[in-house]
């Protein structure tokens, strides 16, 4: 037996320490929570997403009485930037979310769905994506989904 260790790096950052590209989408992501549609869990998230050519696309989560019919704001981001700019890599994907009156203290994690997606658009587009995931506190910042997603799975694996 041995012991495998994957090593994963976030940079954290106080938001006046950021530069002020990502400063501006940070503040998008933050103010598009006010469009989530969120009536079951009222946790509201917002993604912003900054493409290759510096076009920014904004996206939040919206809910269903069928719950899996639902989706996060990452993914709702990815798909509407990868369906209207399909020829524009991710560069950089800002995520914040608002519950209780309050942005989240901590940084908001992705759940594994949207890292999957974010993994995929990755190898889509041969780039690895900036994440910024917003804390009231402080904000993670790391360069690509394999900090998030170590031991990922994607068409290799199937080869
Ligand atoms: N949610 C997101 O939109 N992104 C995340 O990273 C975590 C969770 C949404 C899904 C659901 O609408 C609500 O937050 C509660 O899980």
């Amino acid at each position: 037996m041995k012991n495998l260790t994957i090593k994963s790096i976030f940079k954290v950052y106080q938001f006046e320490e950021l530069s002020e590209e990502d400063r501006k989408l940070i503040t998008l992501a933050k103010n598009a929570c006010n469009n989530s549609y969120v009536p079951y869990s009222n946790f509201a998230v917002g993604a912003a997403a900054r493409l290759a050519d510096g076009t920014i696309v904004t996206g939040t989560n919206q809910e269903n009485a069928a719950y899996p019919s639902g989706i996060c704001a990452e993914r709702t981001t990815l798909f509407y930037a990868n369906s209207q700019y399909p020829d524009q890599a991710v560069d950089t994907l800002a995520v914040a979310a608002y519950n209780q009156g309050s942005y989240l203290q901590s940084p908001i994690p992705p759940c594994g769905s949207c890292r999957q997606v974010i993994l995929e658009t990755e190898n889509r587009y041969k780039k690895p994506m900036r994440i910024l995931l917003y804390g009231e506190k402080e904000i993670y910042e790391c360069d690509g989904i394999s900090n998030l997603l170590p031991l990922s799975f994607t068409a290799k694996n199937m080869e």
